[in-house]
């Protein structure tokens, strides 16, 4: 493990070459093993200083990023946004200056505006990793669903993605479309009209019939209905959204017999999933989640390695 990725920063899928995604995904299997071990925890970051700046909930990423950073040897800070200085009106831009008078290490930003953390890493040393910025991309979380799609299926090239639902506020659809699609990887999109953006940008398939988008589908990633966008008349009522777009046993069995179902979480059971699928053997959404420590681990190491930040 010598090489490192070509920018301090990891802000998207999409400023990544297709070489660095794979580095990354290499690395995290070395840190898997890491992670297999009684002592779980290499010295590859002693000294460095993890800030978890994160202005909307979370519970998968905010806690890997701080177990993958411990597992690293750094010292991590959490920053609570409602009992910070933002409440009295601290701007953004004081906020990060702050932080890095500490001298921190990695900047790891949740923020409800999509660019946010672009904006930050051009006005800190410190490496700026994206941790879901608006509807924009969720670049980790993205590698770490392609670790766990490598892992069950032994290879990308070749295999039928069906991501389905609210596609539109989705930036885990944007990064998985963005990293996907490097990797010669067929990419359906299902969902109603009202939830599929404008597909200029993205190299996918659109099906507004989920039955004809899970056929031959090898991989079924369900989205989260973003219940905090209902009543914005994107589709009548959840009971009708579950009925078309849910995953049930009777819409799974159109896909291959051996389609695995990934969720990046969190569920809302009974609507986009039933709670029989997301706890059967075909689903794989717990190990996304243990996948996602080693993930970030490699991300963290080999933004380490960029020149400078070493
Ligand atoms: N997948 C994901 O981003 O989950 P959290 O919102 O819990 O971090």
């Amino acid at each position: 493990m010598h090489q490192g990725l070509k920018k301090k920063d990891l802000l998207g899928i999409k400023e990544l070459a297709t070489e660095e995604i794979s580095l990354i995904l290499d690395t995290a299997s070395s840190f898997k093993e890491v992670l297999g071990r009684d002592i779980k925890k290499v010295p590859a970051l002693r000294g460095k200083t993890v800030f978890n700046l994160f202005f909307e909930p979370s519970t998968r990423t905010k806690t890997s990023f701080e177990l993958a950073a411990k597992r690293l040897s750094t010292d991590v800070m959490n920053f609570s946004v409602p009992t910070s200085s933002v409440v009295k009106g601290e701007c953004l831009i004081d906020t990060i200056k702050t932080i890095e008078a500490y001298g921190v290490d990695f900047v790891v930003m949740r923020h409800y505006s999509s660019g946010a953390p672009h904006f930050i890493s051009r006005h800190v040393d410190a490496s700026v990793i994206n941790a879901g910025d608006g509807i924009n991309e969720h670049p980790t979380q993205a590698l770490l669903d392609a670790f766990t799609i490598l892992e069950k299926k032994g290879g990308l090239s070749g295999l039928t993605i069906a991501i389905v639902g609210d596609i539109l506020h989705s930036r885990v659809a944007k990064s998985n479309i963005y990293l996907l699609s490097r990797f010669d990887t067929h990419v359906r999109l299902i969902g109603p009209p009202t939830l599929i953006p404008d597909l200029r940008d993205y190299p996918a398939e659109v099906f507004y019939d989920i039955h004809e988008g899970l056929k031959d589908a090898d991989v079924i990633m369900m989205l989260r209905i973003q219940m905090e966008r209902q009543g914005k008349g994107f589709f009548p009522s959840t009971l009708e959204y579950s009925k078309y777009w849910g995953l049930d046993p009777q819409k799974l069995d159109i896909a291959k017999r051996d389609a695995i179902v990934m969720h990046p979480g969190p569920m809302n059971r009974g609507i986009e999933i039933a709670s029989d699928i997301a706890d059967s053997s075909r689903s794989v959404i717990l190990e996304q989640v243990t996948n996602g420590i080693a993930v970030r681990m490699a991300v963290m190491y080999l933004l380490s390695r960029v020149k400078g930040n070493g």
